[in-house]
């Protein structure tokens, strides 16, 4: 039997960080036996913020290096640049002549950034579900590995593939699913006591794969607590739980059981806490750090791995868009 199809891209929004590993890297690397994966640095999404010419290029390989450090390996899967496959570009024209105002208009992303930033309200940023729609349709992937936050968006990639294969009475497209693995449903917070880690909360609360380990240290040892549980078995408040999911991801159990049974007889020091937890988050980051830093340095590998993936994303892209093309009525 066919293996299922999977899809997913990040957008290169500058190095990644624990938030990334945990939340989309790791399921990536799990996935790619069991399923036919396509991986994509999203680089023609990041265009609705402009980037300069300069940084398209070096934030994309940073992405790339760090899905290979992480182990993807493009023997196995599908590893490209969104802008490698131009026909995912033709695919968004097709899809935006089904895509209503008033639907991307309600989307809660595209709310947010008319909110964040009024005088960038680009018609990329408006199309941004359908570029998205062509990414995941252009493979006809089945199942989309992404956070909750992508939710709405994989909604109307299954409207846009519903529309197309109702308005030419074709099933072309499959009706693509979410998947986060129970395993990836770790969520990893920022180190400032409240949100998820990433950019939204600052840089000093984020740690990234290519972090040092004395900055690494730094953060960790500057991350919010509070003066300490009064009462035994007391519920933990959120910056302290923050602490606690952190040590659930990279420290041992029998250490995050040490930590609990302290905060629960109230002699914790969160002091020898984090201590524990920045080694433990050191030991777990340095060797993706020296991975990446090794993979990027090596430029023509990074190339020859980037047209490895253009030419088998090429591959599955020509043979949907072909279709497409053809159930439209453009002569073949
Ligand atoms: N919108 C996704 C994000 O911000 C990135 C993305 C673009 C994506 N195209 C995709 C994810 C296709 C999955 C499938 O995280």
């Amino acid at each position: 039997m066919a293996k299922d199809i999977v899809c997913s891209g990040v957008r290169p929004t500058g190095n990644l960080h624990l938030g990334n590993y945990f939340g989309a890297l790791r399921n990536f690397v799990r996935m790619q036996d069991e399923y036919d994966c396509y991986f994509f640095v999203a680089d023609y999404h990041s265009l609705t913020t402009h980037p300069t010419p300069g940084s398209i290029y070096n934030d994309a390989s940073a992405i790339l290096a760090a899905y290979l450090a992480a182990g993807l390996d493009p023997e196995r899967c599908t590893i490209y640049l969104q802008s490698d496959l131009p026909e995912t570009a033709e695919l968004y024209l097709f899809l935006n002549m089904n895509a209503y105002l008033g639907e991307l208009e309600r989307v809660t992303s595209f709310k947010d950034k008319v909110r964040q930033n009024p005088n960038n309200v680009n018609a990329g940023l408006l199309t941004y579900p359908t570029l998205m729609a062509a990414d995941i349709l252009i493979h006809r992937a089945t199942r989309v590995p992404v956070g909750k936050d992508q939710e709405q968006h994989l909604e109307m990639t299954r409207t846009y593939a519903q529309r197309f294969n109702t308005m030419y009475g074709s099933e072309l497209f499959p009706l693509p699913q979410a998947v986060g693995s129970p395993a990836g449903l770790v969520k990893i917070p920022a180190l400032n006591g409240s949100g998820k880690m990433g950019k939204s909360e600052g840089e000093a609360s984020t740690i990234f794969l290519t972090d040092e380990p004395s900055v690494i240290r730094k953060k960790v040892m500057k991350a919010k607590s509070d003066s300490g549980p009064t009462e035994p078995n007391q519920k933990k408040p959120e910056e302290i739980e923050n602490l606690f999911a952190l040590l659930r991801a990279v420290s041992t159990e029998e250490t995050v059981r040490h930590f609990d049974e302290l905060y629960n007889n109230c002699t914790i020091r969160y002091g020898d806490l984090k201590k524990q937890l920045a080694d433990d988050m050191v030991a777990f980051v340095e060797p993706l750090r020296q991975r990446i830093v090794e993979l990027r340095a090596d430029s023509e590998g990074l190339r020859r791995v980037m047209d490895m993936g253009r030419e088998k994303a090429h591959e599955s892209a020509k043979r949907t868009l072909d279709e497409v093309r053809r159930i439209i009525g453009y002569r073949h």
